[in-house]
């Protein structure tokens, strides 16, 4: 995955620490984050947006700095993969798909997936000819596209094989678009004159397992009634 952004050091702690910082560094994930004043016109600014045409407030990001970071990109990942590579590029944009966890598998799937983080207004429209997919993170608004990014990158990493520990979390997420997840409890079986549910210490996993699937349904019931009814 490879990330272009006005703000390379936004994402710094997210891609070092934890899960992801994690798989980087035992090489199952390769996350390169590119700043695009690198591809600036080369003043002394670096400047890479300008005015609105026909007016209005704030900046847009304009096409070319964009355009030479994806093709900077293209060139570098074509060589490494013997010419047939095939990228998929996705604009974070509160105009986007919003992000599921299906949609998510689907773009892990890709062998190559590189990301551009928006800001001020907005970019050019001209450079949608070369973006496969806007992915929006929920129905609000942010300052850019850095945090919507860093949300994207760590639901479709985690997916990858190896990543995540234990595969048989990965599976059970799979129901996750539909249905929450059950409660969950650990040592001391009582805390503060609160019991863990007697089931979950009985050592029968195949009452734990019912009890588990009915109090997931009954979570979704009561707080995510929608998810049951999509
Ligand atoms: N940029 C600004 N807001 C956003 C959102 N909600 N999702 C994706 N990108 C964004």
């Amino acid at each position: 995955m490879d990330i272009v952004t006005l703000f390379p050091a936004m994402f710094e702690g997210p891609m070092t620490q934890s899960l992801l910082g994690r798989a980087r560094d035992r090489g199952l994930i390769n996350v390169q984050i590119h700043d695009l004043r690198r591809y600036s016109a080369g003043d002394r600014h670096r400047t890479v947006d300008d005015r609105p045409y026909g007016g209005g407030p704030g900046m847009v990001l304009q096409a070319e700095p964009i355009y030479k970071a994806l093709k900077a990109i293209k060139a570098a990942g074509t060589r490494d993969f013997g010419g047939k590579q095939k990228f998929y590029v996705i604009y974070m944009s509160p105009q986007g798909r919003v992000l599921t966890q299906k949609q998510a598998l689907d773009i892990a799937a890709r062998p190559w997936v590189i990301v551009l983080c928006g800001h001020y207004e907005g970019v050019d429209e001209r450079i949608m000819d070369f973006v496969d997919e806007e992915v929006s993170i929920g129905d609000y608004v942010l300052t850019g596209g850095e945090l919507p990014a860093m949300v994207l990158a760590e639901t479709v990493l985690r997916l990858i094989p190896g990543v995540v520990k234990e595969p048989g979390s990965l599976l059970e997420e799979s129901f996750q678009e539909r249905r929450l997840d059950f409660p969950h409890y650990t040592r001391p079986s009582v805390w503060r004159q609160r019991r863990v549910p007697a089931v979950l210490l009985s050592g029968n996993h195949q009452a734990i397992k019912a009890w588990r699937s009915k109090r997931a349904q009954s979570a979704t019931l009561k707080k995510r009634p929608d998810l049951l009814s999509r």
